[in-house]
């Protein structure tokens, strides 16, 4: 099994979108894969259009419920979810008032989840303690990086805090690096890609998400890109995605 968080602190750099579209291109392909909504805005929840649920994830982190009670079936073969809302906001409070492991509250209680192949965790747009459980609890951070201008700023954040996990755990935590949203008619765009490439090397992975209209537009249908339409080249991106992680 492995386990993978999706994280940045930047807010809308692709972060819930590239959980939802590779955890479903990941079960395309064959895997066994639990999506984990750990973001109280619960996008990924609301992407995938389940909406009757009783428990968060909040009361796995705060009342000691076990995972395995909150997994729900999506309409994908291959592709359950833990899903979240609002209510898991209040849990970040509450584990910041625990003195003892808090950054370690999810790492148990998701290995022992081991019918799955992959398990991918959707985090909020900040560093939190909610973000790092995901982290602590994972093999590879997933660190999408919106192709702009602005794109490695803030980098160096969440680089330290892995490197600070890493330390603490005597594990190496390792990070890959998405790039999300590429123009290509933009000449920045191309910059961008070279700059962080040239940043980051091989961590960086081989695809490129382009700026896709359907794929903004695929939340509202409740649905995975590749359900909407196979073919479009955000699509076949994610498709590629998943090959990488595979490999
Ligand atoms: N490749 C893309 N092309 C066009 N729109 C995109 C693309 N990826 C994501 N979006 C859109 O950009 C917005 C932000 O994306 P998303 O929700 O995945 O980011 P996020 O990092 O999860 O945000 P937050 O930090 O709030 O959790 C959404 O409206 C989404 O539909
Ligand atoms: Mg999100």
């Amino acid at each position: 099994m492995e386990v993978v968080a999706i994280a940045n602190q930047k807010g809308g750099c692709g972060k819930t979108t590239t959980a939802v579209n590779l955890s479903a291109c990941l079960a395309a392909k064959g895997k066994k894969v639990l999506l984990i909504d750990l973001d109280p805005q619960g996008s990924a929840t609301t992407h995938l259009a389940i909406s009757s649920f009783e428990d968060t994830m909040y009361e796995a982190m705060i009342e000691d419920l076990n995972l395995s009670q909150l997994i729900k079936t999506t309409e994908i073969n291959g592709l359950d979810i833990i899903p979240a809302d609002k209510r898991l906001g209040r849990a970040e409070m509450e584990i910041a008032s625990k003195s003892i492991a808090r950054e370690r509250i999810l790492k148990p209680k998701i290995r022992i989840l081991d019918t799955y192949d992959l398990i991918i965790i959707d985090t909020p747009p900040n560093l939190g303690f909610l973000t790092i459980n995901a982290m602590v609890a994972s093999d590879t951070v997933l660190v999408p990086i919106q192709t702009e201008f602005f794109a490695i700023q803030g980098l160096s954040m969440i680089l330290d805090l892995a490197k600070a996990i890493s330390e603490g755990l005597g594990q190496d935590l390792k990070l890959r690096y998405l790039l999300t949203m590429y123009d290509a008619r933009t000449k920045m765009g191309k910059e961008v890609i070279t700059r962080v490439r040239g940043l980051l090397g091989e961590d960086v992975f081989d695809v490129v998400i382009p700026r896709s209209i359907k794929l903004a537009e695929a939340p509202s249908y409740g649905k995975p890109i590749h359900m909407i339409d196979p073919e479009v080249p955000a699509a076949i991106a994610y498709s590629q995605l998943a090959d990488e992680v595979i490999a």
